[in-house]
């Protein structure tokens, strides 16, 4: 994984990393609110050696001598005699041991120094015990350093500094805990986002949906709020992207196999709610827009939708004239699109494959390419049912579609494998409800692969700089030249 690869998985997975910092974050405000505040106040002791002259040796025995000393009364400290001493002189209800854990004296080294700091949840008792345990302190080592009583003592301890009243508790530390939290938090989103990309095994990238159904791209189709709304697209007034993409993808079918073009085509899917249907419909709107006569045959006789996503009588259709209950004629109905027909399922049918299998099936699609420029048959999905190879067995071909970010990588190299089992001809692939914003998005991906086939033809490379409609033109002729049979 380069520097580029984590950029673009931090643009892809940017929810991922924002909600766990978020969360974490939250966490850390959240513990920093229920944290007892502690206060801490400090002294400052000065140890003193007392016996000796006043020469500079003696001066030097007795620093020395302090210095010794001041290690020992560090831990004289942070005992429990003096604990016990304060507590008995405060009054305090707390254990000597308690109180001991709540002190700190460290001896400051090469000096004569010993800073000593108390916490506790009330600003003034942290006070009062700071002083009272320097004060203890003092009158033991009056007694320990007295070897005779009436003698002067060997040393001497002074409180140098008392302490106040501090203003501010040193626990929590909001600011300090809300960077860790944030600091913690985006590290584990990061690592969050990572390990959710290890085990993404959707299809995401042109590339990889090349490989896996071992075929071209015909049709890069972005994602479309308005198509969930009305999922056909009025070719004659739109120009959305969609509408674009579904006419590029029109001209790519017209390139495909030349001496004998495709004109009925199978439009499938490993799994449900991948787009079939709405490709379909907007394949077969972009071909009628194109001046040819269109017939769309809803092929999906388990979950039909072509008559509810057009407004149609779905009553009668394919299934009818199958079991002989209609004549083709009666069921074919004209749309407010012209030069679309569309043949909706008709009533769901107890054995779809066998029925989709049978010759009369085959009979039925043939007559009824020999009376259409264009028949696209919308079918049901390939994992779950053997009804749309069944179907792409029949057809000059078929197209897979493929939805970004939900298509798994191994459903979809299965569907593709029902495909070859039944010798059906794969005309190529829909990559679909392709985002439009982020790295992974329409635009880059479809510029990007009209940028790779022009770089690959020689003297295309001023085409560099040309409209992007003329690069993805360039592509559709590559393309062509491509998936020409060998
Ligand atoms: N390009 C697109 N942009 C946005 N939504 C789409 C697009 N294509 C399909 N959809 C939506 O995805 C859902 C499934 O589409 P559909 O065509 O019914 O799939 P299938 O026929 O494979 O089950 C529908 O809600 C449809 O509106
Ligand atoms: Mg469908």
């Amino acid at each position: 994984m380069n520097l580029r690869d984590v950029a673009k998985l931090l643009r892809t997975r940017w929810i991922t990393v924002g909600v766990t910092a978020m969360v974490v974050v939250l966490g850390a405000v959240a513990y920093t609110l229920l944290t007892t505040p502690l206060y801490q106040a400090s002294t400052r002791l000065f140890v003193s050696a007392t016996s000796g002259g006043s020469s500079v040796s003696d001066l030097y025995q007795g620093n020395l001598f302090s210095q010794q000393r001041v290690l020992s009364y560090a831990e004289l400290l942070n005992g429990e005699t003096v604990a016990q001493r304060t507590i008995d002189k405060l009054g305090l209800d707390m254990s000597a041991e308690t109180l001991r854990s709540r002190i700190k004296a460290t001896a400051k080294p090469d000096t004569v120094l010993i800073d000593v700091e108390v916490l506790d949840e009330s600003p003034v008792r942290a006070r009062d015990i700071a002083n009272t345990l320097s004060d203890e302190f003092v009158g033991l080592v009056n007694e320990l350093e007295t070897p005779k009583a009436g003698d002067q003592p060997n040393a001497r301890v002074v409180v140098e500094q008392r302490a106040s009243i501090p203003s501010k508790p040193v626990v929590p530390n909001p600011v300090r805990n809300i960077a860790l939290g944030l600091g913690l938090g985006l590290l584990v989103g990061v690592g969050l986002a990572v390990l959710r990309d290890l085990l993404d095994n959707t299809v995401k990238s042109p590339e990889s949906l090349e490989d896996i159904t071992d075929s071209s791209i015909v049709g890069h189709i972005p994602t479309d709020k308005g198509l969930r709304k009305t999922p056909a697209i009025s070719f004659a007034t739109d120009n959305s992207a969609a509408a674009e993409a579904f006419r590029k993808l029109r001209t790519n079918l017209q390139f495909l196999s030349v001496d004998n073009p495709p004109r009925l085509i199978v439009v499938t899917s490993s799994s449900p709610g991948e787009g079939k249907s709405t490709t379909s419909i907007n394949i077969a709107l972009a071909l009628a827009e194109a001046d040819h006569n269109v017939l769309l045959v809803d092929g999906d006789l388990r979950r039909p939708s072509l008559a509810k996503y057009l407004d149609l009588v779905g009553q009668v259709g394919f299934s009818s004239v199958l079991s002989g209950a209609a004549t083709l004629d009666d069921v074919l109905q004209p749309t407010k699109f012209p030069r679309l027909t569309v043949l909706t399922a008709g009533e769901i049918p107890p054995n779809p494959s066998e029925l989709l299998g049978s010759l009369s099936a085959r009979k039925l699609l043939n007559e009824l390419r020999a009376r259409f420029d264009y028949v696209i048959v919308d079918s049901s999905p390939l994992l779950a049912v053997t009804d749309g190879a069944v179907l792409a067995a029949g057809a000059d071909g078929a197209l897979v579609v493929a939805r970004f970010g939900e298509t798994k990588r191994d459903q979809l190299a299965h569907a593709v494998g029902t495909l070859k089992d039944v010798d059906a001809s794969l005309l190529g692939a829909v990559f679909t409800m392709m985002p439009t914003r982020g790295s992974g998005s329409y635009s880059y991906n479809y510029y990007s692969h009209g940028q790779t086939y022009g770089d690959s033809t020689p003297g295309k490379q001023s085409d560099k700089s040309s409209s992007p409609r003329h690069k993805v033109d360039s592509s559709a002729t590559e393309f062509h030249k491509e998936s020409r049979p060998k």
